[in-house]
C-alpha cells in the first residue's frame, strides 16, 4: 500500500507491506527525508518527530534555510544525497554541468502512484504476475538550476515484504550534462547500529559469508570487472548485531544488475547509517544530452523482523515468481550430464557418444556439449567468436548429433561464450575493431581472450544471427551462456571519446539485449548463466536464465560454503550443481558418491564426469539419485529453505526444505568433522508445523513418528556413526 498525505509542513509518503513500513517526507523546503524503514506502522503514524536538528559545526546551511543554523543537508537523513552543495557524505548522484561546475541538488516537485510494477527499459526488473503484483510510487525531484529531473521509483510488494528502488535522470534543461555518478538508492537510517553481511570470494570459491559491524569507516563492496564478479556479490544485509536465523531486524539489498556495482554502508557524524547501492561510479561518465534519459538498475530491498531465514524466504519467493521467466520458471528442468570435467577439450564423436549412451542408460535426461565444439578450439587459446561447428571433431553436424542424442531418449544442450573473442579466430582477423581494446596499447588478456564490444549493434547482430542459425538448425533446448574473463581496456571503436565512460554500462545493456532477442526468438530455450562458474550470479541474470552455474568448484565440501552463501538471496533451484569425479579436480578431495549427489541435489541437478570410470555400484546409485531428485523437486525448487547450522557449527552442516503447506520436508546433513570415540550426530529441525505429526525416515529403514514440535524443539539424532564427509537426507512426511 502506498499513501501520500499532505501535512502542514510537507508531504508524508508511507509504503506499507504486510510486515514492513517505509516512510519519507518531502519537508517544507522540499528536501526528501528518510524517516523510517522497519516493522509495520499504523496507517496514521507520522514519524517526522524522530528528526531532531542541532546546529552542527562545519555542517553548513542552505540559503533557503535562512537563519536556521540547525538545518543542514550534511546531517539530515535523506533519500537522495546530492553533491557539492552541502552534504559532505557520499553522494547518490554527481553531475558535471556545462559550465564546469559539479553540483546536484534535487528537491521535491510532485508524485504519482501507479498500479503495477515499473519497468526499466533494456534492463531486468521485477514484473507482475497473477500471483504477485506490485504498486509503484514515482517521486519527481528537480534541480532548479539546471532543469534536470530525477524520478525516484519505489515498487511495493505487500505479501513478500519487498520494496524496490530505482532512479531516472531526465535532462529537461537546455544544456547537456555529464552524469559522473548515479546510484539506484541512498537511504540514511537514523537509529540503527547494524552488522553488515556480504558475500565475497574468488573464482572457484564464490559468495563466502562475511559479517562485520558497521562503523564510521565505510564498508564498501563492489566490482569494476565489467561483471558482478566472483569477488563480491551485488547483495548485502544489514542486521542487528544479535540477529540470527530466527530473530532480529534484517534488511536485504539486492541489485538487479550484472555489471560494475558498488554497495556501501557507513555511519555519519550523527551515527546515522548511510546505505547506498548502484552502478559503480569508477570509469562511469554518461553524457546526457538535452532530452536524454538515464535509468538505474533496480535494488530489491526486503525487511524481516524475524531474522535471516524469513528474509531469505522473501527473496526466494519474489525472485522465483517475479524475476525468473520462461517455460522453465516452473517446468521441471532436465537432469543433465555435461562433458566438461569428463573430457575438457579432448573429445571426439566416440567419447561423446560413449558418455551419451551410458547417461541415457542411467536415466540422465540431457547431454550438454561444453566448450570445444566450434571453430579451431582444442584449447583455450583460439576459436572464440567462430560459431561454426567443427564437424570433423564431432563426426557430424549439430543436427545429427542432437538427433542421435534425442534418439537415445535425451535432450540436447550446447555451450556458448558469446561475449568473447580469441585473437586467433577468423572473427578477430576480420573485425579486430569489434574487440574491446585501447588503440596503441597491448590489451590485458583473460584466459587469453578479449571481450567483444557488446555495446555495438553490429556485434550483437552477428552473434544473434550465428546463434539463431545454430539453434534453429539443431534440436537444442538448452544453452550454457559462459563468460570467462573480467573486462578492462575499455574503449569502443564505435562510440567515440565523448561516450567512453558509458561503455561498461552499455556492455551490460548489450548482453541483456542479446539475451532478450534470443529468448524472444526461442521462447522455450533454457538458458543456464555462467561466468567461470558463479562470476555473474546475480538477480539480473535470473531474468534471462532461471539457473546459473554456481561455481567451477564441484567439491561437495567446498560447495557447502558456496551454496550456503548463495542461499541468503537466491532461490535454491537456481543453483547449477553437479556430481563430479573424485579426487575432485579443484581440491583433490575424495568424498562419497552419495554426498556429492546429496549436496548437488540442493540445486539444479546434474552430472559432470566420465561415466565409464565409475563403478557398477555408483551407476546403480545414479539411477536412485535421479529418482530421488525428482521426488524432492517440489521441495527443493518450490519449498521454503532453512539453514539449520552455521558454517562453523560443531561437526556437521545441515539444511532443510519444507513444503509451503508443511506436509513434507527433507533435511540434508553432511558430516564435516569426525573424531575418535564419536559423539552422536544431532541437528535441530526447523520449519515443520509443530501441531502436525510426521514420520521421520532416516536411511529408508529407520523411522520414527513424532510431532513437528518434537523435531523442532528437540532435534534429530542420527542412529549410526557417520564418517567424515558422509551425508544423509532425512525425510519428514505428515501422517
Ligand atoms: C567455465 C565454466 O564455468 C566451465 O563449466 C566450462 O564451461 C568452461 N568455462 C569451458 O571453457
Amino acid at each position: 500500500m502506498i499513501s501520500a498525505k499532505k501535512k502542514e509542513n510537507g508531504i508524508l509518503f508511507t509504503l506499507s507491506t504486510n510486515n514492513s513500513s517505509y516512510q519519507m517526507k518531502a519537508d517544507k523546503h522540499n528536501v526528501l527525508l528518510h524517516l523510517f524503514y522497519g516493522q509495520r506502522l499504523n496507517d496514521a503514524d507520522d514519524l517526522s518527530d524522530l528528526i531532531f536538528l542541532t546546529d552542527t559545526g562545519f555542517s553548513g546551511n542552505p540559503t533557503y534555510a535562512e537563519k536556521d543554523r540547525t538545518y543542514s543537508l550534511d546531517t539530515l537523513p535523506q533519500e537522495v544525497s546530492g553533491f557539492g552543495v552541502g552534504d559532505y557524505r557520499d553522494s547518490m548522484v554527481t553531475l558535471l554541468h556545462d559550465d564546469g561546475s559539479r553540483a546536484a541538488e534535487f528537491r521535491y516537485d510532485s508524485y504519482e502512484i501507479i498500479d503495477g510494477s515499473y519497468k526499466i527499459d533494456g534492463m531486468p526488473a521485477l514484473y507482475d504476475t497473477s500471483v504477485t503484483k506490485g504498486e509503484t510510487l514515482v517521486i519527481t525531484m528537480r534541480e532548479a538550476a539546471s532543469d534536470i529531473i530525477l524520478k525516484l521509483y519505489y515498487g511495493v510488494y505487500e505479501k513478500e515484504n519487498v520494496i524496490t528502488r530505482a532512479a531516472k535522470l531526465i535532462n529537461q534543461g537546455t544544456k547537456s550534462v555529464h552524469v559522473e555518478k548515479l546510484l539506484s538508492m541512498n537511504m540514511d537510517m537514523m537509529f540503527f547500529d547494524p552488522d553488515m553481511i556480504y558475500f565475497t570470494g574468488r573464482h572457484a570459491f564464490e559468495r563466502a559469508y562475511e559479517r562485520i559491524p558497521v562503523k564510521h569507516a565505510k564498508i564498501e563492496i563492489g566490482s569494476v570487472r565489467g561483471t558482478s564478479s566472483h569477488q563480491y556479490n551485488p547483495s548485502f544485509i544489514l542486521c542487528d548485531h544479535d540477529a540470527n536465523e530466527e530473530q532480529g531486524d534484517c534488511y536485504g539489498f539486492c541489485l538487479v544488475y550484472s555489471g560494475n556495482f558498488v554497495a556501501a554502508a557507513q555511519k555519519d557524524q550523527k551515527n546515522q547509517v548511510r546505505v547506498q547501492m548502484g552502478i559503480h561510479p569508477e570509469a562511469f561518465c554518461y553524457l546526457l544530452e538535452q532530452g536524454g534519459e538515464l535509468m538505474t538498475p533496480q535494488v530489491i530491498m526486503s525487511y524481516s523482523h524475524d531474522g535471516l531465514t524469513t528474509l531469505s524466504h522473501q527473496y526466494h519467493d519474489i525472485l522465483r515468481e517475479n524475476m525468473c521467466r520462461g517455460k522453465y520458471k516452473y517446468e521441471r528442468r532436465p537432469v543433465l550430464i555435461n562433458n566438461w570435467e569428463a573430457t575438457y577439450f579432448d573429445f571426439n564423436e566416440e567419447k561423446l557418444f560413449n558418455i551419451a549412451k551410458q547417461a541415457s542408460e542411467l536415466g540422465i535426461e540431457m547431454l550438454v556439449l561444453d566448450d570445444g565444439w566450434f571453430g579451431k578450439r582444442d584449447d583455450d587459446y583460439s576459436g572464440l567468436g567462430d560459431w561454426f561447428v567443427n564437424e570433423e571433431k564431432l563426426g557430424g553436424s549439430l543436427k545429427e548429433i542432437g538427433e542421435r542424442v534425442n534418439e537415445m531418449g535425451m535432450k540436447f544442450g550446447l555451450w556458448f561464450e558469446p561475449e568473447m573473442i580469441s585473437q586467433d579466430s577468423d572473427l578477430y582477423r576480420k573485425h579486430p575493431e569489434w574487440a574491446i581494446a585501447i588503440p596503441n596499447r597491448e590489451p590485458n588478456r583473460g584466459r587469453y581472450q578479449l571481450a567483444l564490444d557488446m555495446s555495438r549493434d553490429d556485434v550483437r547482430d552477428y552473434l544473434f544471427e550465428q546463434m539463431s542459425d545454430i539453434l534453429s538448425n539443431a534440436p537444442i533446448i538448452y544453452v550454457k551462456w559462459d563468460l570467462n574473463r573480467s573486462i578492462c581496456d575499455m574503449y569502443s571503436y564505435a562510440s567515440g571519446k565523448e561516450h567512453s565512460g558509458e561503455l561498461y554500462h552499455k556492455y551490460v545493456l548489450g548482453v541483456y539485449d542479446l539475451m532478450e532477442r534470443l529468448l524472444v526468438r526461442f521462447p522455450d530455450l533454457l538458458l543456464e548463466g555462467c561466468s567461470g562458474g558463479g562470476g555473474r550470479f546475480d538477480a539480473g541474470m535470473l531474468y534471462y536464465s532461471p539457473q546459473i552455474w554456481c561455481s567451477d568448484n564441484t567439491d561437495a565440501i567446498n560447495r557447502l560454503t558456496i551454496q550456503y552463501g548463495t542461499s541468503f538471496f537466491y532461490p535454491i533451484g537456481t543453483f547449477g550443481a553437479h556430481v563430479s569425479a573424485c579426487p575432485n579436480h579443484q581440491t583433490g578431495r575424495t568424498t562419497p558418491f552419495a554426498t556429492r549427489s546429496d549436496v548437488a541435489m540442493s540445486g539444479s541437478f546434474g552430472y559432470e564426469l566420465d561415466l565409464s570410470k565409475i563403478s557398477d555400484e555408483e551407476k546403480a546409485q545414479v539411477k536412485h539419485q535421479i529418482a530421488q531428485f525428482h521426488d524432492l523437486y517440489e521441495l527443493t525448487h518450490e519449498g521454503d529453505y532453512y539453514r539449520l547450522t552455521t558454517l562453523d557449527y560443531d561437526d556437521c552442516i545441515a539444511w532443510a526444505f519444507v513444503a509451503k503447506d508443511k506436509s513434507r520436508a527433507a533435511l540434508t546433513l553432511v558430516k564435516t568433522q569426525s573424531e575418535g570415540n564419536p559423539r552422536p550426530t544431532h541437528v535441530g529441525m526447523r520449519g515443520l508445523d509443530k501441531n502436525k505429526k510426521y514420520k521421520c525416515t532416516i536411511k529408508n529403514d529407520t523411522s520414527v513418528i513424532n510431532s513437528g514440535a518434537a523435531f523442532v524443539n528437540a532435534g534429530v539424532t542420527i542412529p549410526y556413526i557417520m564418517e567424515q564427509y558422509e551425508s544423509a537426507i532425512i525425510m519428514f512426511d505428515e501422517v
